[in-house]
């Protein structure tokens, strides 16, 4: 008996040619709709190198042919690291990730591959500096220090030499880091009341991505990549209050006027690309990673996607809008993610934990081997890892990770 919904049979003739289908964006051909999303593996040297195992882990991931390929979310702050295994972009390890691309490109030569860039602020794991630029953050918990409008002009510096130093390494892109409660997205919040350039009124919020995307789409033209992928992975609604997606400091209910003007401001910098995701994982896992059996989770995340892409094609502005959290669709994915793509809800769809489950994911659904996929779970162990800054991997169908929750003896 087949379980899909008869609109979903319909469907079914059309999904892979749809999910197949290149996507333009400029000048830019994406080689197909699926996009491996920024996964930390939590799995560098102490100084931010990658290692031998990382190198072979994205290669396998690069086996998969993805129309965009993001590397995990890097610091450009080697003093400031989310885990201890964090990967640094800096002058220092230039050569590694120049060696990494180079790697990349031999077995996949059509996919982007863009780097998420950021630094980490309250969300850095346990025995790390953590760094705020909200006053009442650092106030609730002394341990967190408040950031100065020098140190975040340092920050600024930083990113700004990381963003030429990833350009010259020859990534095809570059997203700020504008999710998941890293510092990028405090700046955005209502609740940044902070007094000084950084804080208070919008134009004072975003001024950081203004420094870094107006830089960034200055020092690809310079260097003579016209062709560059530019934006934001964005948590459009963060789910706290005053957080992104709010109207004001103290608001708990949903608004998105602020975040859907941010947005277009970002594509009025540079930006061609914008990846929606939502929540902030450390404080509401479920809001970022729908669980398993809980669609609404999902329903969320393709709401906010389209309220963001409708909103920048209503100003005439047309970004590759990439949605989040399809991975808990399991079989129905290709399915649900074409339906979204040929209803105009969204343009390319990110996979998360499945990029670990099956990094050939879409080598082997555009091949028609469907069957041979190793489907998500959704046990969460991929998480666990994380946040215990173990080196991440898939427990239930990597090898190399199978034991790796458990008590080493
Ligand atoms: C182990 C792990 C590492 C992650 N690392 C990043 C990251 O580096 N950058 C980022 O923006 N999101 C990161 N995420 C969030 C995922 O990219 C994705 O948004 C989330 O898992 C929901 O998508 P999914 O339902 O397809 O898994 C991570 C998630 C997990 C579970």
């Amino acid at each position: 008996m087949n379980y899909l919904p008869q609109y979903l049979i319909e469907m079914n003739q059309n999904t892979i040619a749809t999910l197949a289908a290149p996507f333009q964006i400029g000048g830019i051909t994406v080689a197909n709709r699926l996009v491996a999303q920024p996964m930390e593996r939590s799995g560098g040297t102490e100084s931010g190198e990658l290692t031998p195992a990382l190198v072979d882990e994205y290669a396998a991931l690069a086996a998969g042919h993805w129309g965009v390929l993001h590397l995990e979310a890097m610091t450009v702050m080697p003093a400031y690291k989310s885990r201890k295994g964090q990967l640094v972009v800096s002058e220092a390890t230039r050569g590694s990730v120049a060696a990494l691309l180079g790697k990349l490109r031999a077995i996949a030569p059509e996919t982007m591959y863009v780097v998420q860039l950021t630094v980490p602020g309250v969300v850095a794991g346990d025995g790390l500096p953590k760094a705020t630029v909200i006053p009442a953050i650092s106030e609730a918990d002394p341990a967190v220090k408040l950031l100065t409008d020098s140190e975040i002009d340092e920050i600024i510096l930083s990113f700004k030499r990381a963003i030429d130093v990833a350009i010259e390494a020859g990534v095809d892109g570059i997203d700020i880091k504008a999710c998941h409660g890293y510092l990028g997205v405090e700046f955005l919040r209502p609740q940044n009341t902070r007094k000084g350039k950084y804080g208070g009124s919008f134009e004072n919020r975003t001024r950081f991505f203004r420094e870094l995307a107006v830089h960034a789409r200055q020092a690809a033209r310079s260097a003579g990549k016209e062709q560059f992928l530019l934006g934001s992975r964005v948590s459009v609604s963060e789910c706290i209050v005053g957080g992104v997606g709010t109207a004001g400091p103290g608001e708990y209910i949903e608004d998105l006027a602020e975040v859907k003007r941010f947005t277009e401001m970002l594509c009025d910098w540079g930006a061609n690309f914008v990846n929606v995701t939502a929540g902030i994982p450390a404080t509401q896992p479920e809001v970022t990673r729908p669980a398993k059996d809980v669609p609404w989770g999902i329903y969320n995340h393709f709401r906010l996607t389209k309220a963001i892409k409708d909103h920048l094609a209503e100003g005439g502005k047309h970004p590759a809008v990439i949605g989040s959290a399809y991975t808990m669709l399991g079989r129905e994915l290709p399915h649900i993610a074409a339906k979204n793509i040929a209803s105009g809800a969204v343009d390319l769809i990110g996979l998360g934990r499945q990029v670990l489950a099956d990094p050939e994911y879409p080598a082997k659904l555009l091949a028609g081997k469907g069957d041979e996929i190793h489907r998500c779970t959704g046990c969460g162990s991929c998480s666990q890892l994380l946040r215990q800054q173990k080196h991440v991997g898939c427990t239930v169908y990597n090898e190399s990770f199978k034991n790796a929750l458990k008590p080493q003896v």
